[in-house]
């Protein structure tokens, strides 16, 4: 059975002292309250507070990814972190082509299926991120959109390398400006990137990955866009800064 998945993308958010409130605030309630048997739960905190966060999941509350990661193996990339870097650190998650990646740093879907390599070169499994802008949406392009981005970015890797994926689904027009896709919109856009995969990999690849919904995902819609057969949980922004709140979306499945 595929997880439950509620993963929180911090983006450039909180100093040291305010990411370790936040983590320590999420235990917490976790300890009142503990998630659901097949629910998982990723923190994906700026770079620099990566050890830290790192060295408080191992008392398995979560895992940890990062926000980014380069195409390339090593060498003279200023200012850039590498896969084996992230793995020599043992973490396991990693956001690749957020539409902020996308939109302001010019990552095309060719260097995302470098980035997704990298990764899994290094075992670190990727979370991927598609989804249209609303000019696309409103000329009812989101379909070719998103099946664009997951065939040029993804369908490079074998059946088996496809599995370790989890796919986000994030139209750019939800993300950061409290317009949430209907839980109808979700559900329509998710079955139809099942129904891609499944076209290239079969049912039975599709039916094991999680598809997370993101944008403007808060605990007051939580809940009726994961009841959605095809919602496997959210890749959660703003509403992941607050423990109360990101630990709520995580208890609403
Ligand atoms: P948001 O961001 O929840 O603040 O809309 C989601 C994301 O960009 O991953």
């Amino acid at each position: 059975m595929r997880k439950n998945i509620v993963a929180g993308n911090w983006k450039m958010n909180k100093s040291f002292d305010e990411a370790d409130e936040l983590v320590n605030g999420i235990m917490e309630l976790l300890e009142k309250k503990e998630l659901g048997k097949n629910t998982l739960m990723i923190l994906c905190p700026p770079f620099p507070y990566l050890e830290m966060v790192s060295d408080y999941s191992n008392d398995s509350y979560f895992m940890v990814g990062a926000q980014n990661v380069n195409d390339n193996d090593k060498g003279a990339y200023t200012g850039e972190v590498s896969a084996g870097m992230l793995a020599s650190m043992e973490i396991e998650y990693c956001i690749v082509g957020h539409s902020e990646r996308r939109a302001y740093y010019g990552e095309t879907d060719a260097i995302i299926a470098k980035k997704v390599d990298q990764l899994l070169k290094n075992d670190i499994r990727p979370i991927v991120c598609c989804g249209e802008v609303l000019e696309e949406r409103e000329a009812g392009k989101q379909f070719d959109v998103v099946k664009r981005q997951i065939s040029e970015g993804l369908f490079h890797l074998s059946a088996e390398q496809f599995k370790s994926l989890v796919i986000a689904y994030e139209p750019v027009w939800a993300i950061g400006t409290g317009k949430t896709a209907t839980p109808e919109q979700a559900q329509e856009i998710h079955a139809f990137i099942r129904q891609t995969i499944a076209e290239k990999y079969g049912k039975d690849v599709a039916d094991e990955i999680s598809i997370l919904y993101g944008g403007s995902c808060k605990p007051s819609n939580a809940k009726e866009l994961f009841a959605n057969p095809d919602v496997d949980g959210g890749l959660i922004g703003g509403a992941a800064l607050q423990a109360e709140d990101f630990v709520n979306i995580a208890m609403s499945f």
